[in-house]
């Protein structure tokens, strides 16, 4: 099993061997957490992410994590919340396998996740945290890992605590 922690705060004040980033697929910048791990991470990261462009979603490009405290920096793009019926929940599950996916292939043991596409992009949180939930407890990837899910608002909070609760 893998330990699910919930951070009532910022991503950014979480010590993790990973961050993930809700970014965009041009993957050079936005507001909300992508706004934030530009601007704690520096020039560096958007030039480092200007080679690794495009990023369809539900996949992941990773860089060094510059200026941040984390080694590395998961970016990943999230589906834009059409109403359910684009495919929106297995784009987010995506997100979510392909980071895992990612931890176990570099052999590291924490990762701190925002909750992904549920600002700009709109998606309900409480769906969305049952699917963060429900992916990173049950992926072979995460077995024996630390998944730390920063909500940042209580909202998400909510969510998110209800979706860890919800367990067996
Ligand atoms: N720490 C933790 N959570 C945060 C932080 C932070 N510093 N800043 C914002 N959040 C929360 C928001 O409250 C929201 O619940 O992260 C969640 C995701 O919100 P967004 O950052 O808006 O990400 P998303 O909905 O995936 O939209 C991505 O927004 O910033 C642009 O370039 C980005 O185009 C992309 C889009």
């Amino acid at each position: 099993m893998p330990r699910l922690i919930l951070h009532a705060g910022d991503l950014l004040e979480v010590d993790t061997d990973v961050i993930v980033n809700a970014a965009n697929s041009s993957l050079l910048g936005g507001g909300g957490v992508d706004g934030a791990i530009h601007r704690a991470a520096g020039p560096a990261l958007k030039e480092a992410c200007r080679l690794l462009a495009p990023c369809p979603p539900g996949e992941v490009r990773v860089t060094e994590g510059f200026g941040l405290a984390p080694r590395l920096i998961f970016h990943t793009v999230g589906p834009i919340w059409q109403g359910g019926q684009r495919n929106e929940a297995d784009i987010l599950a995506n997100c979510y396998r392909n980071c895992l996916g990612e931890l176990s292939r570099r052999g590291l043991g924490r990762i701190a996740f925002p909750a992904i596409s549920t600002g700009a992009y709109g998606y309900p949180a409480a769906a969305a945290a049952r699917i963060a939930v429900m992916v990173c407890s049950r992926h072979p990837a995460a077995q024996g890992k630390d998944i730390v899910f920063a909500a940042f608002d209580p909202q998400n909070r909510a969510a998110l605590a209800s979706a860890m609760n919800a367990l067996p």
